[in-house]
């Protein structure tokens, strides 16, 4: 993939409307594309929270802040983290967002580094786990699971048809010898599967294991229902990680990720607990694609908590 290329920028700004003196937390700060951009609205009165399961992408964030803003440089306060967590952090540390923002998933780091085993297209460990330093890796996952909680692995979060074959292939294969590497990995769904052009079938079983090894739908769920507790807080009179008039937004990639977001918020608006910032989702524009395919499925979803009156959700 090579360079690092944040998506939807523009847009992503435009939804969050920051000013200067604002909180911004941003639940994944990867390589810093969207905290830069805040950084520079929320100013040197500012504060930018920054927040990522990855050690080495919290860091190069914060560096790549440091290096947008010079002199001006707001406040930067740091987590290392699952973002489902985030909230309670903040809580704890007096903090209250103006906006938040969540841009799902993994970075280009993670498939450019052949050793974080990410990447179908390059030899590495079977790892995937974007906090290398906790959890089960995908060779674990695919070493130890019984042969039909892999298949529902693959069905659920791959959306793969051949879920069943490729988990019986699989159980077979480690039997030999344990699947240690993406390549053998790749090697053994390509075999059950074949290839008739489209994208390589192996695409699906690393995403599924990716988002198992993650707990990606557990993490989002928690966030989502994080987002909630706020908006009810707020609707209470209460402090929250995220104050009144807050903007959330979340970008997704894949239907598995938009479709709990777009109930969550949809729930939180017909409950007069939010409002919509933008009328359903936004997608990158064609010249955006054109320079970064990543961005093809991205979808942009943001509401802004308090009610449509204003009373608790005066900007
Ligand atoms: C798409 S990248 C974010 C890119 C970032 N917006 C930028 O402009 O550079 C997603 C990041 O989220 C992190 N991540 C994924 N799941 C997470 C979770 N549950 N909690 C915290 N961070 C997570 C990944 O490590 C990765 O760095």
């Amino acid at each position: 993939m090579g360079g690092h290329l944040p998506v939807m920028v523009a847009e992503v700004m435009g939804l969050l409307g920051l000013r200067a003196g604002e909180v911004y937390a941003d639940c994944t700060a990867g390589l810093g594309g969207h905290a830069v951009e805040a950084a520079r609205r929320v100013g040197p009165r500012g504060t930018v929270v920054l927040n990522d399961l990855d050690a080495g992408n919290l860091e190069r964030a914060a560096a790549a802040v440091r290096e947008a803003c010079g002199g001006d440089v707001p406040r930067v306060v740091r987590f290392q983290g699952n973002f489902a967590e985030l909230p309670r952090r903040m809580e704890a540390e007096g903090l209250s967002a103006d906006a938040a923002l969540a841009d799902l998933g993994f970075a280009s780091v993670h498939v450019d580094d052949a050793a974080r085993g990410f990447s179908f297209m390059r030899e590495g460990p079977l790892d995937m786990r974007y906090d290398a330093s906790a959890g089960s890796s995908a060779a674990d996952l695919v070493n130890g699971l019984p042969e039909a909680e892999l298949a529902s692995i693959l069905r659920e979060y791959g959306e793969e048809r051949e879920a069943r074959r490729i988990a019986r292939k699989l159980v077979a294969e480690r039997a030999v010898e344990p699947i240690s590497t993406t390549q053998r990995l790749a090697g053994i769904v390509r075999s059950v599967c074949g290839r008739s052009g489209g994208i390589d079938p192996a695409t699906r079983t690393f995403q599924a294991l990716r988002i198992a090894v993650n707990d990606e739908s557990g993490s989002l769920h928690g966030l989502l229902r994080a987002v909630e507790r706020a908006a009810r807080s707020v609707a209470a009179g209460e402090r929250a990680w995220i104050g009144p008039g807050g903007r959330v937004a979340v970008i997704s990639f894949h239907s598995l990720e938009d479709r709990p977001v777009k109930r969550a918020f949809a729930g939180l608006v017909e409950r007069g607990l939010a409002t919509a910032v933008a009328r359903g989702h936004m997608g990158p524009r064609v010249e955006e694609v054109e320079a970064n395919p990543r961005a093809r499925s991205a979808k942009v979803r943001a509401i802004a908590i308090g009610d449509a009156a204003g009373e608790h959700g005066t900007r």
